[in-house]
């Protein structure tokens, strides 16, 4: 395998070395944080076995049910990069307000940001979660964060990424070159890089959304997700493939090797909401992947990663896949549509009434 295969910390060497001036710290917090993942992902195998599964009986400052596991891969996420003196600070999917770094340990220059353990309603079932993370430049380097200081926009990001806990553990990163898998080989505890430059396939043949929230939609996924039911014989011509997995990591990783679109729109459940996901460790950090990957990520009406944050845990209608099917859901964020009052979809509004009259 050595000789085969570049490991993680020689694929960041090298990236550092077309950069004269960096210093090494980005690398390092890199580093910490698939030491963290490693953890994590050895508890996850674990199952029943580690003594975690289960609920941990509290709720989080996003009315989620934590599970012992979110908590303990928020422990290793912190432990992991506190003391390093690469963070300032930290925001987390688990913790109500940024994490402040303890006494003793220098402020560095980087902000992390993550969903310490992503899909974790799926921990019970056994399918695949994940971690993602997302790594911002500290605008004062070397004391301790406000709040603010993380709202910046996802173009600003100096490196993000997630990890995946399936059949294998996989970190899928990127620092602003291109998005580059690397598979954790157990026996070593080393990352390898096993799938460089990673491109989103051009056409789309799945979609993945929550069906059950339908009636919530806006009338432009409405539209989109009924021309992709009606396949063949309606305006898209061709037949789709349905997919939801549940677990943000695992959709983004099927699109990342295999194609398709993903949805979680805004919809009028929760009016106060724009959405389900979370911009700053969600949204952002898959978005500047997926257009690392040649994709686009988009709310439906503006490019994800020009969002300006207004909150840290703000959530965000997300969609994201190729550039031609994220630009056609956004043409029709902005045209009127008249969902039909009866189906099928395309008998009553006239467009096909040749093939059905
Ligand atoms: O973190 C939120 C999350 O678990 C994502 O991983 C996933 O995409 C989504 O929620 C699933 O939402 P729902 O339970 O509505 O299908
Ligand atoms: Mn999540």
């Amino acid at each position: 395998m050595l000789t085969e295969r570049t490991t993680l910390v020689q694929f960041l060497i090298e990236e550092r070395r077309r950069h004269p001036g960096a210093s090494g710290e980005l690398n390092s917090l890199i580093l910490d944080v698939a030491l963290a993942c490693k953890a994590i992902a050895n508890r996850v195998a674990s199952g029943a076995l580690g003594g975690a599964l289960g609920s941990a009986g509290q709720v989080n400052v996003q009315g989620e049910t934590q599970q012992k596991l979110d908590i303990l891969a928020n422990d290793y996420f912190v432990r992991a990069t506190e003391w390093c003196g690469d963070v300032a600070g930290m925001v987390s999917e688990e913790l109500d307000d940024p994490y402040l770094l303890p006494d003793g340990y220098p402020r560095g220059k980087y902000l992390l940001v993550f969903d310490p353990l992503d899909g974790s309603s799926n921990i019970d079932v056994n399918v695949s979660v994940g971690s993602i993370f997302s790594i911002l430049r500290a605008p004062n380097p070397g004391i301790d964060p406000v709040r603010d200081d993380f709202l910046q926009r996802g173009t600003e990001q100096v490196c993000a990424g997630y990890a995946i806990y399936g059949p294998s553990t996989m970190i899928v990163l990127s620092v602003g070159t291109g998005v580059h898998a690397f598979t954790l080989d157990p026996n070593l505890g080393e990352f390898f890089l096993t799938r460089e430059s990673i491109k989103i396939p051009a056409a789309a043949k799945e979609f993945a959304i929550n069906a059950s929230n339908q009636r919530f939609w806006e009338p432009a996924v409405q539209r989109y997700v009924s021309e992709c039911l009606a396949g063949k014989s309606g305006p898209r011509q061709r037949d789709f493939n349905m997919r939801w997995v549940a677990s943000l990591v695992a959709e983004t990783h099927r699109i990342l090797t295999r194609g398709g679109i993903f949805l979680y729109p805004r919809d009028s459940r929760a009016p106060a909401k724009a959405g389900k996901l979370r911009l700053l460790y969600e949204a952002n950090p898959i978005a500047f992947l997926i257009e690392q990957a040649g994709g686009a990520a988009s709310t439906g009406r503006q490019r994800m990663l020009d969002v300006v944050p207004s909150d840290i845990h703000q959530r965000i209608s997300f969609i994201f896949g190729p550039s031609e099917e994220v630009a056609r859901i956004e043409e029709y964020h902005d045209q009127p549509y008249e969902p039909p009052t009866t189906l099928p979809l395309y008998k009553t509004r006239g467009l096909f009434r040749e093939e059905v009259s």
